[in-house]
């Protein structure tokens, strides 16, 4: 049986539609991230699954119940706000407990309840404290402690992590995982973070302006996006636009306005003079001197070469970043840091080495506000 079908859900606020016949089935105990743009609709979503805002049109059906117009206390689900919304004058074990209050559990039955969840959360021993006593990461456990104390069907997370700090939104990460799949609950994430929806997910949802434009699982979403928007939303940088002039054994051949020719993987259904925008990943591009050049030109063997002048180096530590321009055009290469530093620096002529199937061949379409 799957978990959470939505049917058809629209919402408008005054004359604007924030979400438009929006549909999709979350499985038992799949762990789904909701991604896009801000203002496209996630926060909106999500509180119409849990009951705090109402659809204009559409349904919500959960276990096989029809939802869409019951209470929230009713719903059987658990939210975390992105500010997390603990109340500041009540102690996180009064904090936990209070939705069972709210859901009538047994007074006997409350206090092992929140110890339990408190546990789960690995936050035992500090119950007694306030809020404003705790680490940020502690409050966010707090909130998830809350959310889960209720047993819910389904976890509703409305961008959770986005208030820590990076070492501790990474650890909190690895935690939120291992939680969600010891208990096996049906989770829904909304992310603006590329890094968060592709390490937790099972699918990936994106969104813009109000639908949902392309699912599937990490792995799919970023190695096949469906249009330029898509690849530009999960971090990809280097896009270079031309018309296709040949189309053989599945690589079409793509001239650019600057005259570079390129060979890249074809879609079915591309012919001669279409349109098309290559996407070349950034850890997939090598760089290599300018000498290089001539030896690859030599022996062409449908790879991609082409020279370009090295702008900015950026040193990340486990990685190094070259901005390289080639006439008008930027090209950003990511390389493993493996020589204790960049082997190239400012105004190096290089050559860049891409092979076809490192690049993806996309049709052009115009991103959200
Ligand atoms: N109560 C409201 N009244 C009027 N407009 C609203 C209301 N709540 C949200 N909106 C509008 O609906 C649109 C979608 O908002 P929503 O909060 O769902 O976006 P979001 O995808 O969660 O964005 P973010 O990533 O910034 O949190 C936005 O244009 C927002 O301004
Ligand atoms: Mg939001």
């Amino acid at each position: 049986m799957k978990d959470l079908i939505l049917h058809n859900l629209s919402k408008r606020y005054q004359k604007n539609l924030v979400v438009e016949d929006l549909s999709l089935e979350v499985k038992e105990g799949e762990f789904v991230s909701m991604l896009g743009p801000s203002g496209c609709g996630k926060t909106t979503t999500l509180r119409m699954i849990a009951g705090l805002v109402s659809p204009d049109e559409g349904q919500i059906i959960l276990g096989g119940r029809d939802i869409t117009f019951l209470p929230p206390e009713k719903r059987g689900i658990g939210m975390v706000f992105q500010d997390y919304a603990l109340f500041p004058h009540m102690t996180i074990e009064d904090n936990v407990g209070f939705g069972l209050q709210m859901h009538k559990v047994p007074r006997s039955d409350i206090k092992g309840r929140i110890d339990r969840a408190l546990d789960l959360v690995q936050l035992t021993g500090l119950q007694k404290r306030y809020p404003h006593q705790l680490s940020g990461g502690q409050q966010q456990r707090g909130a998830l402690a809350r959310a889960l104390v209720i047993e819910p069907q389904l976890l509703l997370l409305d961008e959770p992590l986005s208030n820590l700090d990076a070492k501790l939104r990474q650890e909190m990460r690895v935690e939120l995982k291992d939680i969600q799949q010891r208990i096996g609950i049906t989770t829904i994430f909304v992310t603006h973070d590329q890094i968060e929806a592709l390490s937790l997910s099972d699918r990936i949802l994106v969104m813009v302006r109000g639908c949902i434009v392309q699912e599937g699982t990490p792995i799919e979403i970023y190695e096949k996006p469906k249009d330029s928007f898509v690849a530009s939303f999960l971090g990809q940088e280097n896009f270079i636009d031309g018309k296709v002039v040949s189309n053989i054994d599945g690589l079409i051949n793509v001239k650019s306005a600057e005259g570079l020719v390129l060979f890249a993987p074809a879609n079915s259904d591309m012919k001669n003079g279409d349109d098309v925008i290559l996407a070349i990943k950034k850890e997939r591009i090598k760089i290599l001197p300018e000498g290089s050049y001539k030896d690859i030109e030599n022996n062409r063997t449908k790879q991609n070469a082409i020279k370009a002048k090295v702008e900015f180096v950026t040193y990340l530590g486990t990685t190094i970043q070259y901005l390289c321009s080639l006439h008008e055009r930027r090209i950003v290469v990511s390389v493993p840091n493996e020589a204790c530093g960049p082997a190239f620096k400012k105004g190096d002529a290089v050559t860049l080495l891409w092979e076809p199937l490192d690049c993806i061949s996309l049709t052009v379409t115009k991103p959200s506000s």
